[in-house]
């Protein structure tokens, strides 16, 4: 056997530890594996290609990033091409199927989220053998109940909020921190609730400034002099939109979820008159080594993909289903984003503890 090997969309602590696992249980079995760089350009390219050695996987399992690179642009079956000086989409998967079977390849291991899966998939119709492992910081794939990355997030974002609490307090200021993971409010909940927030805000339940601008009034009447307000970058007023930044790069208009927490100091100074200060805490979450919760998800995750390319279960993922690993179908992974559920144990416990979340 012969398997590739890559990682797609924004990393997460625990890629190289997955990129290990695999690497090592499929030498076990005496099979040869290759890395793919940066998703599935390095196909393409003369020096895309990793010889997946004992050696090369050496050490790695601790660090965060991925040694394979990634990329979340470029989309295989739309990719932006220069021609007579404007960008055309190009279909360019038959060049990428064609480079599969000259290498050839038996099967690929495909480390991604929810985007990468979709072209994983489309790249299964067209024949090719892929096993997914899902991974995202956001937690919202609904297949699975557990995703490495997202313990690292949490862990990074809630030591973020304990900070906040000791600079808040001693400048009597409203602190807002806006944390990441696109339409979910997982990472904002566990380290807004861990962290101690005061006002805890997520796309699940839009918020209406006025409810936050009580909670804080009576906070500080109260004689508690700060505060601490934890944004999720999805988090929506009612009856409005997210906070969207656009910006062109090579040629691809890159939409992200950035900058509620500046408006929201703006509006909440104005209404307040509290002073008031913001930070987006952006990719110090994805950054640096995975805890080792995150560690241990990802080298299982790893072991499980090989195993079940040895079982021959392509067009599936790895999915957790504590306490075991099972298969689950890529389009079935894939059709329903994971949302905080409002009547979860840790939403209650938010409300039992005084917690604003705006509504
Ligand atoms: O999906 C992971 C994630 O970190 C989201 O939480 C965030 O919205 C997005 O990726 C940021 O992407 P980029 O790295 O392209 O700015």
């Amino acid at each position: 056997m012969h398997i590739l090997v890559n990682t797609g969309g924004g990393d997460a602590p625990g890629l190289n530890a997955v990129i290990r696992a695999v690497t090592l249980s499929a030498l076990r079995r005496g099979w040869k594996v290759t890395g793919i760089k940066r998703g599935y350009q390095g196909l393409l390219e003369p020096d895309g290609l990793i010889d997946l050695t004992r050696e090369a996987v050496r050490g790695i399992a601790h660090l965060g990033g991925t040694i394979l690179g990634t990329l979340n642009k470029g989309h295989p079956f739309e990719y932006p091409i220069e021609e007579n000086g404007k960008i055309v989409s190009t279909d360019i998967s038959d060049k990428i199927m064609q480079r599969f079977r000259e290498v050839g390849a038996d099967a690929l291991i495909a480390i991604g989220g929810d985007g990468s899966f979709r072209i994983a998939s489309r790249f299964g119709a067209k024949g090719m053998p892929i096993v997914g492992v899902p991974k995202t910081i956001d937690n919202d794939l609904s297949c699975t109940q557990a995703t490495f990355g997202f313990d690292t997030a949490v862990t990074v974002a809630t030591e973020a909020i304990d900070r906040l609490h000791t600079t808040a307090e001693s400048h009597e200021r409203v602190m807002i921190v806006e944390l990441m993971g696109r339409d979910a409010g997982w990472i904002a909940m566990h380290a807004g609730v861990a962290g101690n927030a005061h006002v805890i805000l997520l796309p699940e339940i839009p918020f209406k400034l006025e409810k936050i601008v009580d909670h804080l009034k009576r906070r500080y009447a109260a004689g508690r002099r700060y505060a601490i307000v934890v944004c999720a970058e999805g988090a929506v007023p009612v009856g409005g939109m997210q906070t969207i930044s656009e910006r062109e790069v090579g040629g691809e208009i890159r939409k992200r979820k950035f900058g509620l927490a500046e408006l929201l100091e703006n509006k909440l100074a104005e209404l307040t008159k509290f002073e008031t200060r913001s930070l987006v805490l952006g990719h110090l979450q994805r950054g640096g080594s995975p805890t080792h919760r995150d560690r241990l998800l990802a080298l299982r995750f790893g072991a499980a993909a090989v195993r079940m390319v040895e079982a021959k279960q392509f067009g599936h993922l790895v999915a957790y289903h504590p306490p075991h690993m099972v298969p689950v179908p890529i389009e079935e992974a894939i059709a329903v984003t994971k949302t905080v559920p409002l009547d979860s144990d840790t939403v209650q416990t938010a409300r039992d503890l005084g917690i604003s979340l705006g509504d």
